[in-house]
């Protein structure tokens, strides 16, 4: 009998294959190829205007696409209309009734689908509980604090028990604290519905700690998709390192590639060597890119560590509490930022302003991208 080897669903739940749509002369989304899968907890990111919420919009049937297909389970559904989509979507003004109570909003869903009172109910009910805001059932909004109104808005929503629920920048109107405790629940809510959740958001860190994958998109189109370390750790691209996160970011010319390491000369810090894992050859010209948190300062004199080392003067350092982050004027061209973490309280910094310090950091903490 031949071997048999599962492989994990392998079929993704969404694609959309070649999506192109345009508003007039402008587009919107251009030649957009992405699969998503199945109770996979996905992120859509971007600057403003570059096309999320269009393309949430395309999935929940509300746009047609000019150019390409949208499939779910492998089905085309571009002949279906919204209501007839197993997908749901919440707005991002969403907009709850303000004569319906918390009840009566997240009953709303379910009275289009003819269910039986009883069944409709409970799972009111059900939604409420897992919401904790049972306690709040008979309230109007106006009686809501408004992240209390956030979760009766995504209750609303997945009451219908959607294949696939997209949420427009779901969180946006909440305060950093409630919104830092709503991201942490919508994620265990996910994985415990086992449902599809496709969130847009234009804010790096939420995209980072609530997905198992992040889309990047510029101006209609993928920039990358991966995991979130691979993102920030490995960036495709100029564009995709200083869009997601801090990073500075070194011109030079590659002089050497062998298997281990590509060899970058630079008039800013002299000899970079980066390890390999990157397209570069001999005689291109290149960005070294570095993390911020990557680099270790010293004063001048003290003992380096790692392959890579460069002298400046410090000439700022920005407090924020958990960090400070140093800028320091090299003794080449340009300048770069670093970030320690203030482990001390006495808020002694590891050099004065106008001091002479050196930077330090191993060669794996650097890449090399097209320039
Ligand atoms: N109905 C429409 N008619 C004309 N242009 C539109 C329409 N909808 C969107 N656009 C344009 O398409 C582009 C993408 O819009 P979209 O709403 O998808 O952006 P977004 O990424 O969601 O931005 P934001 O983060 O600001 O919400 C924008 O330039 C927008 O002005
Ligand atoms: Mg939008």
């Amino acid at each position: 009998m031949a071997e048999q080897t599962i492989v994990s669903s392998g079929k993704p739940l969404v694609r959309f294959e070649s999506v192109s749509k345009r508003f007039g002369t402008h587009v919107a989304v251009e030649n957009f190829t992405l699969d998503i899968r199945r109770n996979e907890f996905f992120a859509l990111l971007g600057p403003s205007g570059c096309g999320k919420t269009t393309l949430l919009r395309l999935l929940a049937g509300f746009e047609t696409p000019d150019e390409g297909r949208i499939l779910l389970d492998g089905e085309d559904i571009g002949a279906l209309p919204p209501y007839l989509r197993p997908v749901n979507m919440m707005f991002q003004s969403y907009a709850l009734f303000p004569h319906l109570s918390v009840a009566g909003n997240v009953a709303f869903g379910l009275k289009q689908e003819a269910l039986p009172r009883e069944e409709r109910k409970q799972r009111v009910a059900e939604m409420l509980a897992m919401m904790r805001m049972d306690e709040f059932a008979d309230r109007k909004p106006h009686q809501l604090s408004g992240g209390q109104r956030q979760r009766v808005a995504l209750a609303r929503a997945l009451v219908k028990r959607p294949k696939v629920f997209l949420l427009d920048e779901p969180l946006a109107a909440l305060d950093k604290k409630l919104r830092t405790q709503t991201q942490l629940e919508l994620r265990e809510l996910q994985k415990k519905l086992g449902v599809t959740f496709v969130i847009v958001t234009h804010d790096q860190e939420e995209a980072m700690t609530m997905a198992d994958r992040i889309a990047v998109m510029n101006g209609g189109r993928l920039a990358q998709v991966a995991a979130p370390r691979e993102i920030y750790e490995h960036p495709k691209s100029r564009w995709v390192a200083e869009f997601v996160g801090d990073v500075n970011l070194i011109e030079g010319v590659v002089s050497a590639v062998d298997a281990q390491e590509t060899v970058v000369e630079t008039a800013a810090a002299g000899q970079m060597r980066v390890p390999q894992g990157n397209a570069a050859h001999r005689g291109d010209r290149v960005l070294v890119a570095i993390r911020p948190e990557k680099v270790a300062i010293a004063r001048e004199g003290a003992s380096a560590h790692g392959g890579n080392s460069v002298s400046g003067i410090l000439r700022d350092i920005e407090y924020f509490g958990g960090s400070s982050v140093y800028k320091v004027k090299l003794d080449g061209p340009g300048s770069m930022r670093i970030s320690s973490v203030n482990v001390s309280r006495k808020g002694e910094t590891v050099a004065s302003k106008g001091e002479r310090v050196t930077l330090s950091w191993s060669a794996d903490a650097a890449a090399v991208l097209a320039q």
